[in-house]
C-alpha cells in the first residue's frame, strides 16, 4: 500500500465504541444493555439510509435520538430520563484501545488521518474530546454540509475533495461492512475492521484487507513494527 497517503476513518464502531453508552447507563438493566445497542444502531443507521433514499435530511443527532426512541419503546424500557441519559452518553463515547497509538503510529510515518462520518461535526468534536484523541486528525469531515448519509458516493467523494487525493491513495477504515464496501466500490483502498466477526457482504466493493483490531492497521499499510 505504497501509494497510500491518508487514513480515513469511519466513526462510531470504528473509532468509538457504541456499546459504551448502554453500558454505562445504570438506568438500563444488564440484560437489556446488548439488545438495546444492537437496536438502536439498527434503526439508527436504517433511519440515515432511508432518508438518504428519500433525498430528506435530518442531521445525525436527530436521527439517533429518534432510533434510541424507537428501540426502548419496543424493550419495554421508554421513560425521557432514561432517553436523555443514553443520549448524553452518546456525546461521550468510549474509543476502542487500541486506538490513540495506532494514529500516533501513522502519523508519525507522515500519513494524514481523517476522520468521516455521519455524524455531525458537534457529535464527532464531542467524542473526540471525551475519547483523548485531540490533535490527532488532519480533518474531521461530517455529512452534515452534503446534507445526506453514506452511502450517497458525494460522501465518499467529499473525503477526496478536502484531502486532494485521488481514491487510490486513500485507506478507508471502517468496521460496518455495509460501509467498507460501499467505499471498496467507490475506488478507496479499503481495510475492514470486522470486529464482531460478521460473515462477508454480499455488496458491490471487496475491502483490500480485514483485519479485528486497529492494531492491525500498521503492518497492513507496510509500516515497520
Ligand atoms: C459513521 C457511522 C456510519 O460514523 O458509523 O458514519
Amino acid at each position: 500500500m505504497s501509494d497510500i497517503k491518508a487514513c480515513v476513518f469511519d466513526a462510531y464502531g470504528t473509532l468509538f465504541d457504541l456499546a459504551s453508552a448502554a453500558a454505562r447507563c445504570p438506568d438500563v438493566p444488564e440484560a437489556a444493555r446488548a439488545p438495546l445497542s444492537a437496536l438502536w444502531r439498527d434503526k439508527q443507521l436504517q433511519y440515515t439510509w432511508l432518508r438518504a433514499l428519500q433525498g430528506r435530511y435530518d442531521d445525525f443527532r436527530q436521527v439517533t435520538a429518534e432510533a434510541l426512541e424507537f428501540a426502548l419503546d419496543s424493550l419495554g424500557l421508554a421513560a425521557p430520563e432514561r432517553h436523555g441519559a443514553l443520549m448524553a452518553l452518546f456525546d461521550t463515547l468510549r474509543a476502542f484501545p487500541e486506538v490513540p497509538d495506532m494514529l500516533r503510529r501513522l502519523r508519525a510515518a507522515g500519513l494524514k488521518t481523517a476522520i468521516l462520518s455521519n455524524g455531525t461535526p458537534e457529535m464527532l468534536a464531542s467524542a473526540i474530546g471525551s475519547a483523548g484523541l485531540e490533535g490527532l486528525f488532519d480533518e474531521v469531515l461530517s455529512v452534515h454540509p452534503l446534507r445526506t448519509y453514506k452511502t450517497d458516493r458525494r460522501v465518499y467523494q467529499y473525503a477526496l475533495d478536502t484531502l486532494g487525493l485521488s481514491a487510490g491513495e486513500i485507506s478507508f477504515q471502517s468496521s460496518n461492512g455495509w460501509d467498507a464496501y460501499a467505499a471498496a466500490d467507490f475506488g478507496m483502498r479499503v481495510v475492514w475492521c470486522n470486529r464482531y466477526g460478521q460473515r462477508p457482504e454480499r455488496l458491490p466493493g471487496q475491502p483490500a484487507h480485514v483485519i479485528t483490531s486497529l492494531a492491525a492497521l500498521p503492518a497492513c499499510l507496510g509500516l515497520a513494527p
